[in-house]
């Protein structure tokens, strides 16, 4: 199965389409094992004329990780962890409509999200996605050593709170406003890959809300320089959706942001969101690892 993959690269930063597989199938160690070198090796990887059912879509998420229940917005009713991404035509605001990298607002944050449209608008509705490897290997030594030194925290709050963003009532996704119940989290600003070893920014504009230990000022323009970078066009691609089309991300090194660019149209995505292993003993590690490879 691994030999019949093919890759083809999208941009210089990140990105590769691959075909040669169908993900509705019980896929081989070896081919799961391929696609996950893949994202390794190109931070998002697309999938084009798939056909999936939620079920399907949960067994192959689940081949990299646990899934995520998200805490906000509500699953399908008999797959909760299938959540639904849609725009109505009437709907102003979208899903996930400025840069941000999934669930950092979590104590243990989401490792990859897999996204899978199911009607997409006859135009607009591109996802453009960032890697923040490539953002923090342009910064100088100077300030790729400071960064190292420095925590962010992270929170839901801006985004799923009753005064935040997704709080803007719309039809079409049942977000749970949050007030009491978000935490804010600590997590390093640069994060080492634990497969690859590379080094990536992990700070995000919808999630991020200050630098451990910082005045707010002086966070606020830290963070805002870091947030002009990190979007530099050089460290982008962009993917157009078709029915049927599978998108696979890397949230510790890859930003993401859904264009709301066609009003009037809808848009219907499924997305289920990857979550770490949970920290086992040595010998279970060992285990899983050989499970997959
Ligand atoms: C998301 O942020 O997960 C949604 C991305 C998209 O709909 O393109």
């Amino acid at each position: 199965m691994s030999q019949s993959l093919q890759i083809r690269r999208l941009a210089g930063a990140l990105g590769a389409e691959i075909s040669g597989v169908d993900l509705a199938q019980e896929l081989p160690d070896a081919a799961i094992a391929a696609i996950r070198q893949a994202l390794l090796d190109h931070q998002v990887i697309f999938f084009r004329d798939q056909a999936l059912t939620p079920a399907q879509q949960v067994t192959f998420g689940a081949r990299f990780g646990p899934l995520n229940i998200h805490p906000y917005v509500a699953g399908m009713a008999d797959h909760p962890e299938v959540m639904e991404v849609v725009k109505e035509p009437e709907d102003r605001t979208n899903f996930g409509g400025g840069w941000h990298s999934d669930m950092s607002f979590l104590q243990r944050p989401a490792i990859g999200s897999i996204l899978y449209a199911v009607e997409t608008p006859e135009f607009g509705g591109d996802t453009l996605f960032a890697s923040q490897a490539a953002a923090f290997e342009a910064l100088s030594p100077g300030l790729q050593a400071t960064l190292e030194g420095l925590n962010a925290v992270h929170s839901a709050a801006r985004e799923y709170s009753s005064q935040g963003h997704s709080a803007q009532k719309r039809k079409s996704m049942a977000i749970a406003e949050a007030d009491g119940l978000v935490g804010e989290y600590i997590h390093p600003m640069v994060l080492t890959h634990p497969e690859s070893g590379r080094k990536a920014l992990y700070v995000n504009p919808a999630f991020t809300l200050k630098i451990e230990g910082w005045k707010t000022s002086e966070s606020k323009a830290l963070l805002d320089y870091l947030f002009q970078h990190c979007r530099y066009e050089g460290f982008t691609c962009r993917f157009s959706w078709r029915p049927g089309s599978v998108a696979f991300w890397d949230n510790r090194s890859v930003w993401h942001f859904a264009l709301n660019d066609y009003p009037g149209q809808r848009r219907h995505m499924r997305r289920v969101t990857v979550d770490p292993w949970p920290v086992q003993a040595p010998a279970a590690a060992a285990r899983r690892a050989q499970a997959v490879s």
